[in-house]
């Protein structure tokens, strides 16, 4: 008996032995990142709104030194006017906006507010409320000079993994929010564009959200819906402001950065509106006053993903010369849904005089990670990775730039992939245009 009981011992003693082996050998290897499956829809708690309590509230900028804020109400006469100071509770000016809404087979949209602001103070907290309703709400205007700072993501949805990239946006200090495309996830469910204007009005509230569309936006129907209504309803960006005659492309100033926002789902070609504006909007680029410029649309020119390969092969033979032509120095897209970066590239080989192209198609939406990547890696792709996660601008000066990708890793913001980025301004590429 004492024999056995000494057998069992030493069995169990070698096994715990083997075991410790083992797990010392594995976290002495590089353990891969286990990626994470797609989460289910975030629901916000039934919180059930007075009818002209302004809901869905965001900003975007709207021309130099304004604000656009845009939001919505059950109550169709509440009025668009905003009340703003930059103290709390004292309001000094007040603007009067104008309204929308829309139907969509049986949704009707409630009303949809749209008043710009401003002249407003560069950096500088402005408390304000809509339609003369609490609550008060705040913002940062962005700063006239370097440096300045961007947040980026783009296919952002509404799950779990949406609202833990929220969550870390919410914790960089960012001047402007940039969104390559595909903002709900709505797709011809309407109620689905109020959830998300609910998701994002804590950080939309506070700092612009500038966005572009996807072909998630689009939710046509034929002979009975138009396309992008509910987007071009519900999130009116600067076109106007930027002389586009299109809320599917324009452009915007932020400290010295000409952002252009392109449409990947309106036309493209040589002869389309969006080309001729586009061509006319870079011939204005001044890069003694804005040295850097930064291009986002939705679907990438550079994808080693093996989603979506080639569905923007036409848009980049049409405007990558544009671009290059300009020296635009980063391109963001979204779309697939990972991370990569590329070297600086033109015309499918690195180039020092092409852009930077970032997809950031991984805010976190419904339909999960692409996971498979083309082999060999091409050779202007630097950083590939299929996992959710957000981006951070950090533009120091005229010339140099941090870029971070921060993965989202059991809901804490990772850095995983950092570059420094010089811009083309001092780069002797002859196209660059500075105007005296
Ligand atoms: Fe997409």
């Amino acid at each position: 008996m004492e024999l056995k009981l000494k057998i069992i011992l030493l069995l169990l003693l070698s096994l715990t032995t083997i075991l410790f082996i083992c797990a010392t050998v594995r976290a002495g290897e590089e353990v891969e990142y286990l990626r994470p499956p797609p989460r289910k829809a975030f629901r916000l708690p039934w919180d059930p709104k007075p009818s002209s309590q302004p809901q869905q509230v965001h900003i975007s900028l709207a021309g130099d030194k304004h604000i656009r804020v845009s939001w919505v109400t059950t109550d169709k006469s509440s009025p668009s006017i905003v009340e703003y100071g930059t103290s709390t509770g004292k309001y000094s000016y007040k603007a009067q906006g104008e309204s929308t809404k829309y139907s969509y087979v049986l949704y009707r949209s409630g009303m949809i507010h749209h008043t710009v602001i401003g002249p407003l103070q560069d950096n500088t907290v402005y408390f304000y409320r809509c339609g003369g309703e609490d609550p008060e709400f705040q913002f940062k205007t962005p700063p006239s000079k370097f440096p300045v700072t961007f947040a980026v993501a783009g296919d952002l949805g509404q799950t779990g993994w949406t609202k833990s990239t929220l969550d870390h946006i919410d914790q960089c200090k960012y001047d402007v929010h940039l969104l390559p495309g595909d903002l709900s996830y709505a797709d011809y469910i309407q109620h689905r564009w109020d959830t998300f204007g609910q998701l994002v009005q804590p950080l939309a509230s506070a700092r612009p959200w500038m966005v572009t569309q996807g072909n998630h936006e689009k939710e046509y129907i034929p002979f009975v819906v138009d396309e992008f209504i509910s987007y071009n309803s519900r999130w009116k960006m600067p076109f106007e402001e930027s002389g586009s005659t299109s809320n599917l492309y324009y452009s915007f100033d932020v400290a010295g950065v000409h952002t252009i926002m392109l449409g990947s789902y309106t036309d493209y070609d040589d002869y389309s509106d969006q080309y001729r504006w586009l061509k006319a909007d870079l011939q204005k680029v001044d890069r003694k006053k804005t040295p850097w410029l930064v291009v986002l649309f939705h679907v990438p020119w550079y994808n080693s993903n093996e989603a979506h390969q080639g569905e923007a092969d036409d848009m980049m033979t049409s405007m990558e010369p544009l671009l290059y032509a300009a020296g635009a120095d980063i391109v963001f897209a979204g779309h697939v849904h990972a991370y990569e970066r590329t070297r600086r590239v033109y015309n499918g080989k690195p180039d020092p005089c092409g852009a930077v192209h970032i997809t950031i198609g991984d805010g976190g939406n419904k339909e999960g990670l692409a996971r498979k990547y083309k082999l060999p890696q091409p050779e202007w792709s630097v950083f590939r990775e299929a996992s959710f996660g957000h981006g951070e601008l950090a533009i120091i000066n005229s010339t140099h730039a941090s870029w971070s990708w921060h993965r989202n890793d059991d809901d804490e913001p990772v850095r995983s992939d950092q570059v420094s980025i010089t811009s083309l301004i001092d780069s002797g590429c002859s196209s660059i245009r500075v105007m005296n």
